[in-house]
């Protein structure tokens, strides 16, 4: 009998249930009945139905909603972010290659293809983890990939013991440095992509006349403060954008959130054939 979505999560939670501790109280966690997780204090999760578990500590409506996500989800099947993985892969494939049993942890995951894309050509026992303060995220994620654990949580406030993760990955999302130091291992590293000047330039050019939001910090000085070792670089290309992708491109991004929807469809008319990924990837090991 093929086991339900829930069940199977639930086994892999509680393969791993030393990782995680309260959001509430820090207590210890235990899998029961595989549909909760429980802690020591008795505050109880429950598995939603495809198998993730919201661990956040109150309910949070972002921005960041299911539409967003299924247009993400679009983009990303096109192969729009495969350099950007192939990068990322060999970087966190030599860091644990000789680790049993990696942990690798996807904070600010959204719907969980990058993390869906490493563990799986990784084809070592390893444990992934993604979480997201978005429970729309989440749940495409434990729709969409199985076999890994899914979590809604708060990156800034991670339901993680202490030295248990070997690999965070931080893609486009908010970071919280003294948490990922708290939870990594010693030697564990922490690999972050944040946005380079020409990031989807093309959106900007057509929606603010290209007008850019200078960052006030320089974001790899900034991550320097933290991590040891560090290394940067820069990934710049164009892709060139598939019939109907443009729509799921304007919906995505965060960029377009106060576009108007006559611009939209302005755009869309006009229509977009390429688009520029300018992004840079920084790593660093834990002090
Ligand atoms: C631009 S999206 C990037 C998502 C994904 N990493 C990707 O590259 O497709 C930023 C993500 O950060 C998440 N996020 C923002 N603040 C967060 C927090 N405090 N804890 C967890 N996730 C957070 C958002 O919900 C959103 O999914
Ligand atoms: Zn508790």
């Amino acid at each position: 009998m093929k086991l339900s979505k829930k069940m199977q999560s639930a086994q892999l939670i509680g393969m791993n249930e030393g990782l995680f501790k309260c959001p509430i109280c820090s207590a210890d966690m235990e899998m029961v009945e595989y549909s909760r997780l429980v802690c020591e204090n008795m505050h109880s999760f429950d598995l939603a139905k495809t198998g993730y578990v919201n661990l956040a500590p109150q309910s949070h409506t972002t921005k960041y909603d299911k539409s967003l996500f299924e247009a993400r989800a679009e983009v990303m099947s096109s192969g729009f972010f495969g350099p950007v993985l192939d990068k990322l892969f060999p970087i966190l494939k030599d860091h644990v290659l000789e680790i049993d049993r990696p942990v690798l942890l996807d904070a600010g995951c959204g719907e969980g293809s990058h993390l869906c894309a490493i563990h799986s050509q990784l084809q070592i026992e390893s444990v992934g983890i993604g979480i997201d303060l978005a429970k729309e995220g989440i749940s495409a994620a434990s729709k969409a990939y199985p076999g890994i654990i899914w979590s809604v949580a708060d990156l800034a406030a991670m339901p993680f013991q202490d030295f248990q993760i070997d690999v965070i990955l931080n893609v486009l999302s908010p970071a919280n440095y003294a948490e990922f130091n708290r939870i990594l291992k010693r030697g564990g590293i922490v690999v972050k992509v944040v946005p380079e000047s020409g990031y989807l330039q093309e959106l900007r050019e057509a929606f603010y006349g290209g007008k850019t939001q200078k960052e006030e910090t320089d974001p790899v000085e900034r991550f320097r403060e933290h991590f040891d070792d560090v290394e940067t670089e820069r990934i710049t290309y164009t892709f060139a954008l598939p019939e109907g992708l443009l729509s799921p491109l304007i919906r995505m991004t965060p960029l377009t959130w106060n576009a108007g929807d006559e611009r939209i469809s302005d755009v869309l008319s006009e229509g977009m054939k390429e688009i520029t990924i300018d992004l840079r990837v920084i790593v660093g090991k834990r002090r």
